[in-house]
């Protein structure tokens, strides 16, 4: 954890959101999932959202996509409003990298050609597409993997990729579903620094969401805990784990964090 805060620069941090959600509702037939739920994500911020499987966490990321619409509340992104906004133009507009909790890959293509495949459509230069493509595979350590198929590679490698084709595009946000799950603990600490160098080198505002609060919190400046439709809790890290209605509600009285 020390390590990953090391890397951590304040000051790119400011204090103008680019993903705002005022007073959003949402139920899936007479399932309410979103209750009146707003917060913000300032530029250049790394933002964690904590909820127990089943809170909403992936379908808040779809609202922000716009796989889904809500029944009331806005959306809004760098000052526009999208709620109308389909997902194509969202994902251009506002140049969002989209990292999905399950797949998002070709199986049956190797590492290499995942990434061709998409930066055709993304990098129209091919020089520029090539030089994108191989500073990606060095950066994530996948080099060794780049003609394996992707059903074949492991579950950090397959993670890496996933979060290497969201980044082709150069998004200014980046939406992580659930990196961590299912992954060994090396991996996960692997995987926390590349999403805090982002940050730092590129001043991406990401999102991130996770069921476990500890890998979480290890790498975001703010969070939220999700439960029962509501946001029971925001703030930083220390402020979370010392709010009793969230440690009653979700981390519960033994939880530690340093
Ligand atoms: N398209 C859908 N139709 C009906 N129910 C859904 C749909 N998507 C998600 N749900 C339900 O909404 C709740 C929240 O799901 P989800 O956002 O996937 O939770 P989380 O990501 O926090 O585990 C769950 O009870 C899930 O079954
Ligand atoms: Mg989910």
């Amino acid at each position: 954890m020390a390590i990953i805060k090391k890397f951590r620069i304040k000051h790119f941090k400011k204090n103008r959101p680019i993903i705002e959600i005022n007073n959003m509702s949402l139920s899936f037939g007479s399932k309410k999932i979103l209750d009146n739920v707003s917060f913000k994500i300032n530029e250049g911020q790394i933002m964690g959202l904590l909820g127990p499987n089943g809170a909403g966490k992936s379908t808040v990321f779809n609202l922000i996509t716009g796989l889904i619409k809500p029944n009331f509340g806005k959306i809004i992104i760098s000052s526009t409003t999208v709620n109308n906004y389909p997902i194509y133009l969202r994902t251009k507009k506002f140049n969002i990298g989209y990292v999905p909790q399950y797949g998002g890959y070709f199986h049956d293509l190797t590492l290499l050609e995942n990434l061709k495949a998409i930066g055709e459509i993304l990098i129209l230069d091919k020089k520029i597409r090539i030089e994108r493509i191989n500073s990606l595979i060095s950066k994530f350590e996948l080099d060794s993997s780049r003609d394996t198929k992707a059903e074949h590679l492991s579950g950090g490698q397959r993670k890496r990729l996933v979060i290497a084709l969201a980044l082709l595009g150069s998004p200014k946000i980046l939406l992580l579903d659930e990196p961590f799950a299912a992954l060994d603990v090396l991996t996960i600490k692997m995987l926390q620094q590349i999403i805090v160098n982002l940050q730092s080198e590129n001043n991406i505002s990401i999102m991130l969401c996770d069921h476990q609060a500890r890998d979480l919190l290890s790498c975001v400046d703010v969070a939220i805990v999700l439960s029962d439709c509501k946001i029971i809790a925001k703030g930083t890290p220390s402020e979370l784990v010392n709010n009793t209605e969230a440690r009653f509600a979700y981390f519960g009285d033994s939880f530690k964090f340093n």
